[in-house]
């Protein structure tokens, strides 16, 4: 057997032209979407997503407003920076690239954003209506995997989703997500302290690896026939490559393949949708303006 390949590039691609044409008719209706994305220090993987981010926001018509900051700014300063973002009427979205330098408080710079101006949706205030099934900014990568298991038709109701990995952006959001009313999954959250993986990983029949481990989800650890969706993106040496580097994801891919039905790649897979959700919900945030 040989797995589809989930193509979350053109996934991503008719979302953001989804996105471009609701940003031309807000345009239309004086209102120019704006997001502000702050980049602290120049973490190579972090760099990468912001200049995404940026041919992102050309590409829907959105403006944007990228600020780059040395590695030593205070924490002070950034707060400041997010106070003042809050305040800008001509701002819709605030990101704050993560991870930040070690000698600022991560949390303490995403409480003090706007909740209605949270389009990464990591704010308390967006993450407990999440939990409650209110109206939020949903986090994006979650949110981006379960646009790729609607489009690609891979049913979650009544389904048993396995989740390696309990981050706050992707595992424990996605957890929440996943056994919410509108997905019916049954969900299992493994992590670091789980006994077994591999005999918990093969009763998936949806399997999400968010660890940040090149290759650790090997393809005996995957029910014959599960989808597979793979949120890691892992730089590894390669000298046959321009950069040195090439990037692969949590899963072992071409023996996964063989085991799966479905599958996402690394690049090309969920990472395209994180940016795409983004958009989605930048436009949003301007639209609400309106409201
Ligand atoms: N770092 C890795 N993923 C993300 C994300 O989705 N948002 C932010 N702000 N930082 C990240």
């Amino acid at each position: 057997m040989s797995a589809t390949i989930i193509d979350g590039y053109s996934i991503a691609a008719s979302v953001r032209s989804r996105v471009a044409e609701g940003v031309s008719r807000l345009t239309g209706k004086g209102v120019h979407p704006c997001l502000a994305v702050v980049l602290v220090g120049d973490n190579p993987a972090s760099v990468s997503y912001v200049s995404g981010k940026e041919r992102a926001l050309r590409e829907v018509g959105m403006k944007d407003r990228t600020i780059r900051l040395p590695a030593d700014t205070g924490e002070k300063e950034l707060l400041e920076l997010v106070d003042s973002l809050n305040h800008d009427p001509d701002v819709h979205g605030i990101l704050v690239q993560l991870p930040l330098p070690k000698h600022i408080n991560e949390q303490a710079v995403i409480m003090a954003i706007d909740p209605s101006k949270d389009v990464d949706g990591f704010h308390p205030v967006n993450l407990g209506n999440m939990l409650i099934e209110r109206e939020c900014f949903l986090p994006c990568t979650p949110h981006g995997v379960l646009v790729l298991l609607r489009e690609t038709g891979i049913t979650t109701a009544g389904a048993h989703a396995v989740i390696v990995g309990r981050s706050n952006i992707v595992g424990k959001p996605l957890s929440v997500l996943l056994a919410r009313r509108d997905c019916n999954a049954t969900v299992t959250v493994c992590h670091t302290k789980t006994r077994d993986l591999a005999a918990i990983t093969r009763q998936a029949d949806i399997l999400i690896a968010a660890v940040g481990s090149p290759r650790m989800i090997s393809a005996d650890m995957i029910k014959p026939g599960a989808a597979v969706i793979d949120v890691g993106v892992n730089r590894v040496a390669d000298d046959t490559a321009k950069n040195g580097y090439r990037l692969v994801g949590d899963v072992d891919f071409a023996p996964a393949c063989e085991v799966a039905s479905a599958i996402t790649p690394v690049p090309r897979g969920v990472g395209p949708m994180t940016i795409a959700m983004l958009m989605e919900n930048t436009l949003e945030a301007a639209l609400r303006t309106l409201r």
